[in-house]
């Protein structure tokens, strides 16, 4: 069982239009669609906006389907000048940049027990999800560009240069959005593997609402596109604990509807 999470209608419709679904159920408030994806079986969900959606997400799926792996897949604002629309940007680590113990002497982001404020994806993961990416776009001169780097959330919406330059300088980060950290922070805690894929939908600047509205339907296909082609591979392969079926005897989630 793959669990696959996106924040918004639009980043999980093309994976539920593309499933056979077997079962809806809903836990913690949050609709679970399970089914095949091709042959592999994933639970797909959509966690909401922000880290603690994300979080709770994350933990329902884990404890209720243990999937042998977790891929967040969305849109994300850009921080680099040269970045377009469209274009992926796969975290090989993600930092909450809103954790602030600045206060006490840490850097921004540290969380307290932790060895580094950087969380870090599954690089097995993180590689596959590059190869589902060049088989996805073979032509590099017309399709959108990758990069690898490191992806920061918090809980806002950022569309201001001051920001955007405090983001790139302090993390050295490619990407904002507002679910991976604590998407990834919850699966390290559990020991699941974990990737996070973003496309651009607009890039963190006075314009970025209106571009996100305009452009997130769009460069949603991107990431469909290498999800398509990921899912599979990461599906290959044993270590399936579930059986594909929610232990929903879990009383913390018996508030199923
Ligand atoms: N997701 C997409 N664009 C974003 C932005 N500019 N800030 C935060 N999350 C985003």
């Amino acid at each position: 069982m793959l669990a696959v999470i996106g924040a918004l209608e639009e980043e999980v419709d093309l994976i539920e239009a593309a499933m056979t679904v077997s079962g809806r159920q809903t836990h913690a408030g949050i609709e679970t669609v399970r089914g095949e994806f091709g042959a592999v079986e994933i639970v797909l969900a959509q966690c909401g906006v922000g880290k603690v959606n994300a979080t709770i997400c994350t933990q329902m799926l884990i404890d209720l389907y243990r999937p042998r792996a977790l891929i967040f897949s969305g849109v994300a604002g850009g921080l680099l000048p040269n970045m377009a629309i469209g274009d992926v940007v796969i975290a090989s680590h993600l930092i909450q940049y809103d954790m602030d113990l600045t206060a006490f002497g840490r850097r921004h982001g540290e969380i307290p027990g932790q060895d580094s404020r950087m969380i870090e994806s599954d690089p097995g993961l993180v590689q596959k999800a590059a190869q589902a990416f060049d088989a996805a776009f073979p032509d590099a001169a017309s399709g959108p560009n990758l990069m690898l780097g490191t992806v920061v959330s918090g809980d806002r919406f950022i569309q201001d240069p001051e920001t955007l330059r405090w983001l790139q300088r302090e993390f050295a980060a490619l990407a904002t959005e507002m679910e991976g950290a604590a998407v990834g922070y919850t699966c390290g805690l559990n020991a699941v593997p974990f990737v996070v894929i973003r496309v651009l939908s607009d890039t963190a600047s006075e314009s970025a609402s209106g571009d996100f509205a305009s452009n997130l339907a769009t460069v949603c296909r991107n990431s469909f596109a290498i999800l398509e082609r990921l899912i599979p591979e990461v599906g290959v392969g044993e270590g399936d604990h579930s059986g594909g079926q929610a232990d929903t005897s879990n009383p913390d989630y018996r508030r199923a509807s």
